[in-house]
């Protein structure tokens, strides 16, 4: 370790990562304690601008023991299997030097040195958009910088699969460690060496694709995906047939569609995907309702204008809980999409009163920039240029919104406050090192800043 003298150096590295969102579902583990799915997943990597973790990871000789932050609070690392994901990091470790700041570290040393971790989601960690799996490939990979592992995304992608702190954790996340789209490969193996995360295509390969999530609620799972699985492999037998019997061929097929930019079997699959997820969740011992009627009502919503227009124009599929991430084929169709959304669930509702009467207030006083400022930061975060193209500037605009065509015989009551907001974002990048200017721990305590 460094020269042993000087034992007041700090080595640091910040990451940010991206979160994902399944098109093909992963639902079930063959083993538990590998984290090894009963069949291959597909996922679009979501744009790290709108929805990531920044993740400062630190080594020092000072440090007493390893210690965790999250969005500000400490976190027990007490788990075995953060405690094993360190580990397995550690061992991977290779000698690093620096000789300006006096720090050497040998390889066996990193076994030695406690680490400061302080992580940060840019997104309400609560509103059950797959936190964890952004999380944890962020930990790993910014992990994995610090401690000079050569390895690649792949095998780190292995370990990202197994990193679960306390009860939580992500299998999900090794698809966090590739932008674009992403598989999850089962893999055969029975240690599990070949259960990796490989890149179908970077998220420029397809970057017309426009992603609108409705948050339909912010509180959280009431089912961990963890548990809701496991009893999904004990008891449905549809969930078995669909691991064994249509999952195998719709992976082809997903595959296909995306390396075409087919977007009209893209969007089936997803669709079918989803509601088949859905459907195994359903036929479960007892059944899990991640979906509420909000969540069956943007389904019937997307259903009626994609039957209408004889193509499918927007794809949507849910995880495991209510929210619905919908994929529109371009800007245009995202636009248009987002009139519909905001026709049938406008902001407000009993409880969001004050907000309208906010609104109403700016209005009166022709303070409508002050209206449309506070429409923008509440209603719709991420890309916020989106609403200025579907030309909707003000909660006037909002109430002005015609009903769908397709449902114009057959109009539906609106819904107001039963989405608690939008986020627009797009196909992005995988994780990035940042310079030590971003860290979330102090260069000189290394506590968070
Ligand atoms: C519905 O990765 O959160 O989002 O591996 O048990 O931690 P564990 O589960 P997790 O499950 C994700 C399930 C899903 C589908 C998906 O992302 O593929």
């Amino acid at each position: 370790m460094a020269d042993g003298s000087d034992k007041s150096w700090i080595l640091m590295v910040t990451a940010q990562s991206p979160t994902n969102i399944a098109v093909i579902k992963y639902w079930g583990k063959r083993d538990e304690t590998l984290i090894l799915p009963i069949n291959d997943s597909i996922s679009v990597t979501l744009d790290p601008d709108h929805l990531c973790t920044t993740t400062t990871v630190a080594v020092s000789p000072k440090f007493e023991k390893d210690q965790m932050w999250l969005n500000g609070k400490e976190i027990s690392l007490a788990g075995g299997r953060f405690q094993s994901c360190l580990r397995e990091i550690r061992s991977r470790g290779t000698d690093y030097e620096d000789q300006e700041k006096g720090i050497s570290i040998k390889k066996q040393d990193w076994e030695k040195l406690n680490v400061h971790i302080a992580s940060f989601n840019n997104f309400p960690t609560a509103a059950g958009l797959a936190s964890s799996a952004a999380g944890f490939a962020c930990l790993v990979y910014s992990l994995a910088k610090l401690m000079n592992v050569k390895e690649d995304q792949g095998q780190l992608s292995a370990i990202a699969r197994q990193a679960h702190l306390t009860l939580q954790g992500s299998g999900s996340a090794c698809r966090s460690l590739y932008g674009g789209f992403v598989k999850w490969a089962m893999g055969n193996d029975p240690n599990g060496s070949d259960s990796i995360a490989i890149q179908l295509a970077t998220e420029a390969h397809w970057d017309e694709l426009v992603i609108i999530i409705a948050v339909v609620s912010s509180r959280q799972k009431e089912t961990s995906s963890t548990s809701g699985m496991r009893e999904s492999v004990e008891t449905s037998p549809l969930l078995h047939h669909r691991a064994k019997e249509v999952v195998p061929k719709c992976i082809v097929q997903m595959e296909e569609a995306i390396r075409n930019r087919d977007f009209p079997s893209f969007a089936k699959l997803a669709c079918v995907d989803s509601n088949q997820f859905h459907a195994c969740c359903l036929d479960t011992s007892p059944p899990i309702f991640y979906m509420n009627d909000t969540s069956h009502k943007i389904i019937s919503c997307v259903e009626k204008w994609n039957r209408a227009e004889g193509t499918p124009q927007v794809a949507y599929t849910f995880d495991a809980g209510p929210n619905a991430v919908l994929i529109a084929k371009n800007r245009q169709v995202a636009t248009l999409l987002l009139q519909k959304l905001l026709f049938y669930f406008p902001p407000a509702s009993e409880t969001d009163l004050s907000r309208y009467k906010l609104l109403r207030l700016c209005f009166r006083v022709s303070f409508a920039w002050l209206a449309f400022l506070y429409l923008e930061i509440s209603y719709l975060i991420g890309d916020k240029s989106i609403l200025k193209e579907a030309g909707i500037e003000t909660m006037k605009d909002v109430e002005a919104l015609p009903p769908p065509p397709e449902v114009k015989d057959n109009i539906p009551s609106k819904n107001a406050g039963d989405v608690s907001y939008f986020i627009c974002t797009r196909p992005g990048r995988g994780p990035v090192v940042f310079s030590d200017e971003k860290a979330l721990l102090h260069p000189e305590t290394g506590l968070p800043k």
